[in-house]
């Protein structure tokens, strides 16, 4: 913004700098000369050359003039948006020919202008060979702008080379693209008319596809099911359509997939396509899925560099940590651990969602989770929990959906515990379903607190709980 208002600042000041030399030549030139340059003047022929020159250079600036007012101010400034290029470069040529032809006929009133552009062969050659490019570009700019196939903002892929970028301009000769490199592109409009232009508009939702493929050994249901849900929350990948994951081929070492997806803005689609493979990868590795790796190549590698579950006495060392585990003994700590499983979440990844039947907890084992409600304005955070914190009790014990909507802060690790698992540990540990009714009634109060329907439900008493804990794992 700011280089542009300076940019016009000095044009306006290079036309009034141009108008003082004009006139002060004009005053030299009468001053010198002593001729009037009034139009119709009379002899000699040759000497009206000048007086020409200097009025067609008046009637330029007064056309740029004249263009100022109607395109900047008119349109600007009263209508709130700029001009087409396209249309003001028109108006000045028309305008300025217009202006010449009146000059000329008034300087030169013996000669005939209309029989110098039928009949001079020069001319005809000028047109026919100069020109013939620079015409071409004129008309086909023109049928652009009257079609409006593509607008500026928009992406378009263009041309043989397949230039892809985001539409900056569209004038009389070119349309400048940007491209994903930040390089511009000018494709001329004649070429442009010639070619198949692909357009992906900016107020349209685009689609894209990315590929990736799995073993024969993964079920493809529980893969559709993984990677749409690891996919349709990921940035600038929009809400209204739910991404499609298919098969696309039955390869010779693969089933390979594809993901077709839609954006928000098409402009950023390189990001966010490296946004749904990481999103992907980070998916097949909790679901215990495999990414294919061609079958005529030795696979030396022994171990992933980062590992599904994390081994058994860290895990039991950090269920120890955990406040309502910690009166568990070793040897129960350790039988915990070994029926946890590991999963690793991406920054941003939904681990839980409101609503949903759940039947685990999970302890944060590394990373950083918030805990969110729906609220007038968007998601609200009503907690952040880091490692040795725990989440998702609240359905595990009572049976009801989830309260709230749990999201990575970033890449987290947690360890997730069954309804299988923790009735084990409740037959030999009836206390610990006390202390964990403490935490979820504490839990509901502070979500009652914040919001006006869970206050207009019954706020349950940590006794309730722990009678409804009893109830649902079939305690005495
Ligand atoms: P659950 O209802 O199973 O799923 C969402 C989880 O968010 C919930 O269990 C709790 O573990 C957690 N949660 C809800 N409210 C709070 C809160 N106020 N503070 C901390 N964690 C909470």
């Amino acid at each position: 913004m700011a280089v542009s208002r300076s940019s016009q600042k000095n044009r306006f000041l290079v036309l009034i700098f141009t108008t003082a030399v004009v006139a002060l030549g004009l005053y030299l030139f009468n001053k010198f000369f002593g001729y009037g340059l009034a139009l119709g003047y009379p002899e000699p022929t040759w000497f009206r050359i000048p007086a020409l020159v200097l009025w067609a250079l008046f009637a330029y600036l007064g056309v740029r003039v004249i263009n100022a007012a109607v395109f900047d101010f008119a349109f600007r400034v009263r209508r709130g948006y700029e001009a087409p290029s396209l249309v003001r470069n028109i108006f000045t040529l028309v305008a300025f020919t217009i202006l010449f032809v009146l000059i000329f006929k008034s300087l030169y009133t013996d000669v005939q202008l209309g029989a110098i552009f039928t009949t001079s062969a020069i001319f005809g050659v000028i047109i026919g060979l100069a020109l013939q490019d620079t015409l071409g570009n004129f008309f086909a700019g023109i049928s652009l702008h009257a079609d409006r196939p593509f607008q500026v903002g928009d992406v378009i892929v263009v041309g043989q080379q397949k230039h892809t970028g985001v539409v900056e301009s569209i004038n009389w000769r070119a349309i400048k693209i940007r491209t994903f490199q930040n390089h511009i592109v000018l494709v001329s409009n004649s070429n442009a008319a010639k070619e198949a232009i692909e357009v992906c508009p900016r107020d349209n939702l685009n689609a894209r596809l990315v590929f990736f493929g799995t073993l024969y050994t993964d079920s493809p249901a529980k893969t559709i099911h993984v990677v749409r849900e690891s996919v349709r929350d990921a940035d600038n990948v929009s809400e209204k359509i739910t991404p499609i994951v298919r098969i696309r081929n039955l390869g010779d070492s693969a089933i390979e997939w594809e993901i077709k997806y839609w954006l928000e803005d098409y402009a950023k689609y390189n990001d966010t396509d490296a946004l749904v493979r990481q999103r992907v990868w980070y998916a097949l590795r909790r679901s215990g899925l495999t990414f294919s790796t061609p079958t005529l190549t030795l696979h030396t590698q022994r171990k992933a560099v980062i590992r599904p579950t994390t081994a058994e006495e860290q895990i039991a060392d950090r269920l120890s940590a955990v406040d309502v585990f910690s009166p568990l003994s070793p040897e129960e700590l350790k039988q915990l651990a070994t029926a946890t499983v590991g999963h690793v979440f991406a920054p941003s990844e939904t681990l839980i969602r409101a609503g949903d039947e759940g039947s685990s907890m999970f302890v944060v084992h590394n990373g950083r989770v918030a805990v969110q409600v729906a609220d007038k304005g968007g998601p609200r955070t009503v907690a952040v929990l880091s490692e040795g914190n725990f989440f998702g009790e609240m359905a595990l014990f009572t049976g009801e959906p989830r309260t709230a909507n749990v999201v990575a802060l970033e890449e987290t690790e947690v360890l997730e515990i069954g309804h299988a698992a923790m009735k084990h540990i409740f037959e030999t540990n009836p206390s610990l379903a006390e202390s964990i009714s403490w935490t979820i009634a504490e839990r509901q109060a502070d979500l009652a607190a914040g919001s006006l329907q869970a206050s207009q439900d019954s706020v349950h008493e940590s006794a309730g709980v722990l009678a409804s804990i009893k109830r649902f794992f079939g305690l005495r």
